[in-house]
């Protein structure tokens, strides 16, 4: 009897045994699983054989890893694991080297992982609305690095389309989608902010990048969690599915694929087989289904489902289905440690499961074994890896770091253990240290944003900095104003003697010059005063050869007064004594309407002798016998304030954004010290210009800034001017290029001559390269004609630069536009500013985003105003003509004014 049980006993166990045996791995086999690895690893590289290949070897677009110099703000998500997380990371470079995170984790129900694609980004979304508002920062537009843990085809490092959902997702159309436009659409379908998609990045890459900031040898990143997977930095010369033989990038293995093709069918046992058929991706993830916590758990109950069955373990009672499903990884994980029997017991209880001692010690061996395998395979899988880059390299030993994530390598007792013990044996020519990385991939996600915006980062303004140049610029206003600082004042303020907006009386036949943006232009304008007012002009453009616009004055007025000769000769007015109106866009001191002297010559002006003489008697000089009278010369900025001003009796502001910038506004005359009287109001052109000039925008200034400096004409003044106008954006992008292609960010560092030549990229490249449809083509283009060969991506990033750079200018622009405005509504003293700016200037006009995003950010700045934004038509000429309408008329019929009066001949007293 004895006997008999002992015999029934021991056959039993050999039962047991030979099940498990299966799942017990010889060094052989691990052998096998590091070579057949190695040979996937290479078919995915290749392009002849990555379409059939288990592991598919996703290039990330992540071409280095950190090296401390990374800073900025960025926003993360965090997606794919078993949290759902948004994080906000502060990164510091230098000597304070640091990082600082805060985030908060959301469910994501299991409706919503399993439901539509548009119900799971809007779910996104919404959990990122409910973060920035928990951090106060809806209206700070940052940058947005994506940790998406699922496999994505990426052809730049913000473009990745899903290959397919693994592990518990299973969102209808979003396969074959791209996961960074489909995060775009929900954040537009909400409206409610916006932010700025850098990265889409795996978490394999992010563990990396995390791990690496620490440790500059990290050059792998591992994931044993819900999901299996790594990543490496692998030459670009073996990347056969990207262009460009230099340097490195970071490949995603996506090695829980590994198998799919049957090649580890030897291996797999028929509870694998069953786990995988049970799966939402039956015969996908094969990998990944023998080596993750999200499948342990299952290997394990089947087993124990089929030993129940077979008579083999818990006789009394057998477990209903329900209960088995209580074995997920964590009880693996449990089990799997050193525990008394009796604890043993006290967990299966725990789970409804009746079991005697025996049960509990063949439970317990199940959990050692699957785990065991998980371990070793994925340390097989390992030395491959690591086996590849030390040849890669050339190298008889090697030693380096993995950076690893994920509760399986975290909680499991002796996954770590197992697994490097099994790279240690299978790779003996490596010395491998695994580091846990603490703080998630997300952060590794923001660095990479960050390494990608290394260049960048300083000209992406917050609303808080424009804030604070806001303020700047506003105090710098009232120093110009008051006599005892405008002295030193970088904003000049200076007076144009126009003193109200056109009434509508004005009328006559004018000349207008119009010297100082990017054409030089004479027109007729004639304004008659029948029943209506009504304005007609006719212009012609004449050239300004280099040499004259940097040669003498003499040459320069001389050349301007031929072509006053030429055009009075096509007009038939050679004997018409006409008034002359003279835009002269330039910074000019003047004493009244006809007396204006020239300060400095700024943007491509530098002719000699002028500078500190009254432009209008060097034109008279110039003139001679020709018999028109200059009536007013006024600056472009005034000009245009006058012109929109004919239409809109409410424009009190004039700004242009052009080759150069600047802003002249309806100051009252009790706050201009410089003028005398306190009655009525005063043009004050600001030349904003110069802000910036004493050093108080060296904060934001770039390393570009400077160099764009150091090369124009006049270095160390105008330097807001440099920041933001036409003249100076194409260059300021130009040097982005140069310096991103020379250090292998861009291009794959090759740069022609012509892209190192100053100047040959123009703003106006700019703007088509940002237009929203055919930017990217245009890109190719321009980039082509400069004897570059851009890939997609660069073309991408080329686009990329161009935003943020034109962003900037207008971001700056609406700072100190919103300084003016808000002297304005102070100097009204109302609660609320109702007015219009009329603006012109090319890059205004012809940059398809500008207009926009200055409107916005206005918005922003001065939310107590309604400011109307008024495109001037017809340039600054009509405006000129309008002052010259009024000197004309005050001329005829006032005595002459005598000289010691400090404002003799200003426009309409309006007294
Ligand atoms: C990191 C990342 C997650 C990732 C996870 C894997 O912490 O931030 O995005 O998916 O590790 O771990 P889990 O065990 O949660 O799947
Ligand atoms: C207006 C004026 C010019 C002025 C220009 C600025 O059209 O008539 O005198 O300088 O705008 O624009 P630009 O882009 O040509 O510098
Ligand atoms: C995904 C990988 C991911 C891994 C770890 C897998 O299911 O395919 O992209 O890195 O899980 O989260
Ligand atoms: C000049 C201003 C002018 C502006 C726009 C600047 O360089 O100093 O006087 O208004 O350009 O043309």
């Amino acid at each position: 009897m004895v006997t008999a049980v002992a015999q029934r006993l021991a056959a039993q166990r050999r039962e047991i045994n030979d099940t498990l045996a299966r799942l017990s791995l010889s060094s052989e086999n691990l052998q096998q699983v590091k070579d057949k690895m190695r040979v996937e690893l290479e078919r995915g590289l290749r392009k002849d054989s990555h379409s059939t290949a288990s592991v598919k070897m996703l290039p990330s677009f992540v071409y280095r890893t950190p090296n401390g110099t990374e800073r900025g703000k960025y926003l993360a998500l965090d997606l794919g694991g078993t949290n759902f997380r948004v994080l906000v990371v502060k990164i510091r470079s230098g000597i304070r080297k640091s990082v600082r995170m805060y985030n908060k984790i959301y469910a994501i129900p299991l409706e919503i992982m399993q439901g539509t694609g548009e119900e799971l980004f809007d779910h996104i979304v919404q959990c990122i609305s409910d973060f920035l508002d928990y951090m106060g920062m809806k209206n700070t537009r940052l940058p947005l690095g994506f940790t998406f843990s699922f496999p994505c085809r990426q052809t730049g490092i913000d473009k990745g389309s899903l290959v397919s959902w693994t592990k518990g997702f299973k969102a209808t159309d979003c396969e074959g989608n791209d996961v960074v436009e489909m995060l775009r659409e929900a954040i537009k379908r909400r409206n409610e902010f916006d932010l700025d998609i850098v990265a889409v990045v795996n978490d394999t890459v992010g563990t990396m990048m995390t791990c690496a900031y620490e440790d500059p040898k990290c050059e792998i990143g591992l994931i044993a969690g819900t999901g299996s997977n790594v990543c490496y930095m692998e030459e670009m010369r073996n990347i056969e599915m990207v262009e460009g033989d230099e340097g490195q990038m970071c490949v995603n293995t996506e090695w829980g694929g590994f198998g799919e093709n049957d090649c580890i069918e030897d291996i797999r046992t028929r509870f694998d087989r069953e786990v995988d058929e049970g799966s939402l991706n039956n015969g996908k993830q094969r990998f990944e289904k023998m080596t993750s916590g999200m499948y342990l758990g299952e290997i394990v109950r089947q087993i124990l489902i089929d030993l129940t069955r077979r008579g083999l373990l818990f006789r009394v009672p057998v477990p209903n289905r329900e209960v088995q499903s209580c074995i997920n990884d964590h009880v693996v994980q449990k089990l799997s440690d050193r525990l008394a029997l009796l604890q043993v017991r006290a967990i299966l209880q725990q789970l409804g499961l009746d079991s005697t001692c025996d049960d509990s010690i063949i439970v317990k061996e199940v959990c050692g074994t699957v785990s065991r395998r998980a371990a070793q395979l994925c340390g097989a899988g390992m030395a491959a890896i690591v086996d590849k880059i030390r040849e890669n390299r050339g190298r008889n030993q090697m030693n380096i770091t993995v950076g690893v994530d994920g509760t399986l390598y975290k909680l499991h007792p002796h996954f770590s253990r197992i697994l490097k013990d099994t790279v240690k044996a299978l790779a003996p020519q490596c010395d491998v240290e695994f580091v846990l990385s603490e703080d998630g991939s997300g952060k590794g996600a923001a660095l990479i944003t960050a390494v990608i915006d290394k260049y960048l980062y300083a000209m992406r303004l917050s609303d808080e900095t424009l804030m604070d140049i806001m303020k700047r610029f506003r105090r710098e206003l009232g120093n110009g104003l008051c006599s005892d600082t405008n002295p030193t004042a970088t904003v000049k303020m200076l007076p144009t003697f126009v003193r109200s907006i056109p009434d509508g009386s004005e009328k006559g036949d004018f000349i207008a010059l119009d010297l100082g943006g990017s054409a030089f232009r004479i027109l007729r304008v004639k304004v008659s005063h029948e029943k209506k007012q009504t304005v007609q002009m006719e212009s012609q453009i004449y050239d300004t050869p280099e040499d004259i616009i940097h040669g003498s004055g003499t040459r320069l007025f001389d050349h301007v007064a031929e072509c006053l000769g030429d055009f009075m000769e096509k007009q038939n007015i050679k004997d018409k004594k006409l008034s002359v109106g003279f835009t002269f866009s330039f910074p000019c001191a003047q004493t009244k309407l006809n007396e204006s002297y020239l300060l400095t010559w700024t943007k491509r002006f530098k002719a000699s002798g002028v500078e500190g003489m009254d432009i209008v008697t060097l034109l008279n000089k110039a003139i001679k016998k020709r018999g028109v009278d200059i009536m007013a010369v006024v600056n472009d900025t005034v000009g245009t304030m006058m012109t929109c001003g004919f239409d809109d009796q409410r424009c009190e502001v004039g700004i242009i954004i052009g080759t150069g910038t600047n802003a002249c506004y309806m100051e009252e005359l009790r706050h201009i010290d410089l003028v005398e009287g306190d009655e009525g109001r005063m043009c004050i052109n600001t030349e904003w210009g110069a802000f910036g000039d004493d050093g108080m925008l060296e904060d934001i200034r770039t390393e570009f800034d400077r160099e764009i400096d150091r090369g124009s004409l006049n270095p160390g003044k105008q330097l807001f001017e440099k920041m933001v106008s036409g003249m100076y954006i194409g260059e300021l992008v130009r040097l982005i290029l140069v310096k991103m292609a020379k250090e292998g960010f861009l291009f794959e560092g090759r740069i022609t001559p012509e892209l190192l030549t100053k100047g040959k990229f123009e703003t106006k490249h700019v703007s088509s390269i940002e237009k929203s449809k055919e930017g990217l083509t245009k890109a190719k283009d321009i980039l082509g004609r400069l004897g570059m060969e851009p890939s997609a991506d660069d073309c991408i990033a080329v686009q990329h630069i161009c935003t943020i750079v034109s962003h900037r200018s207008a971001n700056l622009i609406a700072a100190t536009l919103g300084g003016i405005l808000s002297r304005l509504k102070d100097n009204k003293g109302n609660p609320r500013l109702r007015t219009t700016v009329g603006i012109d200037g090319s890059l205004y006009k012809m940059h398809p985003q500008y207009a926009r995003r200055l409107h916005k950010t206005v918005r922003r700045l001065v939310p107590e105003s309604d400011v109307r934004f008024l495109l001037s038509e017809s340039g600054s000429s009509k405006g000129a003509a309008m002052v010259t309408a009024v000197a004309y008329r005050l001329a005829d019929h006032t005595p002459t004014p005598s000289c010691k009066s400090k404002h003799p001949m200003s426009m309409r007293d309006s007294t």
